[in-house]
């Protein structure tokens, strides 16, 4: 039994990669990345590590033989990794990869306003048209990433969204990787699109409840509009595209996309996921633990 996993030197991917060691021999463990010196430490634990570039046809001739179970990390490139999924997707059938698993997004269907969409859809589209058995795991949107928001909330007082009432089932990278690395070794799971989620789903009024308890004080929710939320992230230092992603999810929330969570990574895993909750409260503690050191507030203000 082969496994591989591409952009092994990603966070998602590493994760990965490092407990499928823990479950298989590194012989039977192939990492791709483009830049094989990102790796050079798994490597000299046994696994082969090979030069992979969905963009770089030259590197997808071969990228996959010999591999039974195949992870395909979604790349980071938003818009621009339809072309190089689907050859990537193409490479692992010339290849006779039996098992394709891929990471997606929450409804994937044309109504869903984040800008992620058409691409994952797209991708799952080639999956599912290319012979080999497949999986999908559509990763929530992650917990991690939520943080810094919750901490300026925390800071200001006011957490500005444009999620409405929606909610979001955030989920850790962590969780995710668990997930994927328990259908790489454990098999199964072909021809489903599973939701990887945490084990709750937290609206506005949630996430200002959190922000409160780091800040210790009120926290008000502010609505605004996908444009108006989209320009005061740039104003605050974030590119255009990122603000507009953003925003995009934001619309998906209030739309119903990212509210659903589910029992998949315990059903895969054979644990709970994490919650939102648990992570913040972590990163608080650590925070609080630098600040007695230096004499900073928990929520950044100085206080
Ligand atoms: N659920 C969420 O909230 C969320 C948030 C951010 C991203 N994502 C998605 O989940 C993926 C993994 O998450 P992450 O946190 O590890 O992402 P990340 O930090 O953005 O890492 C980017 C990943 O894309 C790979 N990649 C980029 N260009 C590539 C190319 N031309 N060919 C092959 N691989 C390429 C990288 O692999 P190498 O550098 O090793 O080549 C790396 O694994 C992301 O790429 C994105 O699609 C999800």
């Amino acid at each position: 039994m082969t496994i591989a996993i591409t952009g092994a030197s990603g966070p998602l991917g590493r994760t990965t990669a490092e407990l499928v060691l823990q479950a298989l021999d590194p012989r039977e463990v192939v990492l791709t990345t483009r830049d094989p010196r990102a790796l050079a430490e798994l490597a000299a634990r046994g696994a082969e590590v090979r030069r992979v570039d969905f963009t770089d046809p030259d590197t997808l001739l071969g990228a996959f033989v010999g591999v039974d179970r195949l992870l395909v990390v979604s790349t980071d490139a938003v818009g621009a990794r339809l072309d190089p999924q689907r050859a990537a997707v193409a490479a692992a059938a010339a290849a006779g990869v039996g098992h394709v698993v891929y990471t997606s997004v929450p409804e994937p269907v044309p109504a869903n306003p984040a800008l992620v969409v058409a691409d994952h859809a797209g991708t799952e589209q080639a999956l599912r048209e290319s012979g080999v058995a497949w999986t999908v795991l559509r990763n929530s949107l992650y917990a991690h990433q939520q943080v810094p928001g919750l901490q300026h909330a925390a800071a200001t007082g006011r957490l500005v969204t444009n999620t409405g009432t929606g909610a979001t089932a955030y989920v850790t990278r962590e969780d995710c990787a668990a997930a994927a690395a328990a259908v790489l070794v454990g098999g199964g799971h072909e021809g489903r699109a599973l939701d990887v989620t945490g084990p709750l789903a937290l609206s506005a009024a949630d996430l200002a409840a959190l922000a409160g308890e780091i800040g210790g004080r009120e926290v008000e929710v502010v609505h605004v509009g996908d444009a108006d939320l989209a320009a005061g992230l740039r104003s605050a230092g974030l590119p255009g595209h990122v603000a507009d992603l953003v925003a995009s999810f934001g619309a998906a929330a209030r739309e119903g996309f990212l509210g659903r969570a589910t029992s998949v990574v315990a059903d895969l895993t054979g644990r709970p996921p994490t919650a939102l909750a648990d992570v913040v409260r972590e990163v608080t503690a650590q925070v609080t633990a630098q600040g007695a050191a230096s004499g900073a507030a928990p929520d950044g203000s100085g206080r």
